[in-house]
C-alpha cells in the first residue's frame, strides 16, 4: 500500500523529502526545444546574472548557447584545424573558464591555464560524442554544482524558461549544446526547471521609467529573449528612412556633421545615425539611456547626456546640424514637460543648424481624442511655422506605428523643418 504524505510532512525521512523536492523541482519528461531558443547561463554554480557580473558582460545570458564560447571554439578548431595553447588560450572559452577559476576555484576539472587547456582539448576531442540527443526520459536529475565533472552521458540538458520569452536558460549541458549546434541538430532533448528567471536585458528595461514596468520595446532591440513576448511599439525604421531620404535630397549623397536627437530613449536613431557618418549625440533623461545603448546598440555613453531636455538645452548654446525630437512635444502640451510646447520648440530651433525632425501625438490618435484636440498636422505645421525660424516646413506623411493593439494610436507625421542657409 503506497501512503500519500506531503512533502513537508514530519513522517517523511530526510532522505525522501531530499527526493522529492528533487523530483518536484523539475517537469516530468523531456520536451525537445530548438537549439536557437537555448540561451548561456551559470557556471560552476554562479547564476547567469551573478555569472554575467563576474565576467562585466550583462549580456551572457541573452545570447544563444550555439553563439556563446563553447560553441565558438568548435567553430575556431574546425576552421583552423589544430590550435596551439597559444590560440586556445585566448579564446572567449579560455576567459569564461579562467573567469569561473577565478570566482570559485575551478572551471571542471581546470584550476590553471594547463587545466583550462586540457578542458578545451577534451571537449574538441568529444566531438559530438558528447551530444547526448537520446538522454532517458526518467533520467536521474541531479543538480549542477561547483566542481562537478562533466555530467555523464544520459544525463539530460539542464533548463529553466526565460519569462516572458519563449527562450530557455541553460542550467547544465552547455558544452552538449554547442556540440548539437556543431553537427546541425534542430532541437536537442531538455529537462524543464519549474520557476523562470529573467535576464539582466529585461530586468534594465523593465526599469526604463517610460515603460513603468511595462513589457514592451519603445524602439528595435534584437535579442533572443525579447523577440516573441516583447513587442516594438515603434519601428523607428520608416522614420529613419524618411529622414536619410531627406537629408541626401538636401545636402548630396554623403552624409556627415553632428545630430542630436532629444529624447533619445535607448538611443537607436543616435546608432543609425552614426551609422550614415554622423557624429551623432542623444539627450535623454533616464539615465538607463545610456546603459542601454550601449548594451544593445554599442553607443559610448558619454555619447547621451542625461537629465531633463529642457535644462540640457537651456544650458547650452551649441548647435547641431541635424535634430530630431520625437514624440516629446505633447507632453509638452499636456502640461508635463518642464516649460510649455513654445518654450520647448524655441530650444529646439536654437539648438538646430540646417534641418529639425519632429513629430508629436495628434487628435486622431485614441488616447489624445480629448486631451490634444486641434493638433492635426495642419495645426502642427502652423504651430512650427509661428515659434520657430526655419524657410521650410515639410510633412513627410505618417508612421507606420498604426498597426496591431495600436491601431487606433500613432500614425504621427514626421515634420521637417529646414533652413536653406544654415544658421550663422
Ligand atoms: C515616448 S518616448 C520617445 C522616444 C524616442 N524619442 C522615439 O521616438 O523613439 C519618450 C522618451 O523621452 C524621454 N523623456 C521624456 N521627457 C523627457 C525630458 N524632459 N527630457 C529628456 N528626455 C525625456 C523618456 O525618458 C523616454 O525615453
Amino acid at each position: 500500500m503506497t501512503t500519500l504524505l506531503h512533502r513537508s510532512s514530519p513522517l517523511l525521512t530526510a532522505s525522501r523529502r531530499h527526493r522529492l523536492a528533487r523530483v518536484t523541482r523539475w517537469r516530468h519528461g523531456l520536451r525537445d526545444v530548438p537549439v536557437a531558443k537555448l540561451l548561456l547561463g551559470g557556471q560552476n554554480g554562479m547564476t547567469a546574472t551573478e555569472f554575467a557580473a563576474a565576467m562585466e558582460d550583462p549580456l551572457w545570458p541573452s545570447r544563444r548557447v550555439a553563439d556563446g564560447p563553447h560553441a565558438g571554439l568548435i567553430a575556431l578548431a574546425a576552421r583552423e584545424g589544430g590550435l596551439t595553447d597559444a590560440q586556445l588560450l585566448a579564446t572567449p572559452y579560455a576567459r569564461m573558464a579562467r573567469t569561473c577559476i577565478r570566482r570559485t576555484g575551478r572551471y571542471f576539472g581546470a584550476d590553471d591555464a594547463a587545466g583550462v587547456v586540457a578542458q578545451a582539448r577534451a571537449f574538441l576531442a568529444a566531438g559530438d560524442a558528447v551530444v547526448d540527443v537520446d538522454a532517458e526520459d526518467d533520467a536521474e536529475v541531479g543538480t549542477p554544482s561547483p566542481g562537478d565533472l562533466h555530467s555523464p552521458p544520459g544525463q539530460p540538458v539542464l533548463v529553466v524558461p526565460i519569462a516572458h520569452s519563449d527562450c530557455y536558460q541553460v542550467l547544465d549541458g552547455h558544452h552538449r549544446v554547442a556540440q548539437a549546434a556543431a553537427v546541425g541538430a534542430v532541437t536537442v532533448p531538455v529537462r524543464v526547471r519549474r520557476g523562470e528567471v529573467t535576464t539582466p536585458l529585461q530586468d534594465l528595461l523593465g526599469r526604463m521609467s517610460w515603460l513603468d514596468g511595462g513589457r514592451q520595446l519603445y524602439q528595435p532591440v534584437g535579442s533572443p529573449e525579447l523577440a516573441a513576448h516583447w513587442p516594438t511599439v515603434r519601428c523607428c525604421v520608416d522614420r529613419f528612412e524618411a529622414m536619410d531620404a531627406l537629408l541626401r535630397r538636401i545636402v548630396g549623397p554623403t552624409l556627415s556633421g553632428s545630430y542630436l536627437d532629444v529624447a533619445s530613449c535607448y538611443g537607436w536613431f543616435v546608432a543609425e545615425m552614426g551609422g550614415l557618418g554622423f557624429e551623432a549625440e542623444g539627450m535623454e533623461r533616464d539615465p538607463l539611456g545610456a546603459t542601454l545603448g550601449r548594451l544593445v546598440y554599442g553607443l559610448d555613453p558619454a555619447r547621451i547626456r542625461t537629465g531633463d531636455a529642457v535644462r540640457l538645452l537651456r544650458g547650452t548654446r551649441e548647435t547641431w546640424d541635424v535634430v530630431s525630437c520625437f514624440s516629446l512635444l505633447h507632453h509638452f502640451v499636456l502640461g508635463r514637460g518642464s516649460c510649455d510646447e513654445v518654450e520647448l520648440v524655441r530650444l529646439l530651433d536654437r539648438a538646430t543648424g540646417r534641418v529639425l525632425f519632429l513629430d508629436t501625438g495628434q487628435e486622431h490618435e485614441r488616447w489624445f481624442r480629448s486631451s490634444l484636440r486641434g493638433w492635426d498636422p495642419d495645426h502642427i505645421r502652423a504651430f512650427l511655422r509661428e515659434h520657430t525660424t526655419f524657410d521650410q516646413i515639410l510633412d513627410l506623411g505618417p508612421d507606420r506605428d498604426a498597426v496591431g493593439p495600436y491601431a487606433d494610436n500613432y500614425g504621427r507625421h514626421l515634420f521637417a523643418c529646414v533652413r536653406t542657409a544654415p544658421a550663422a
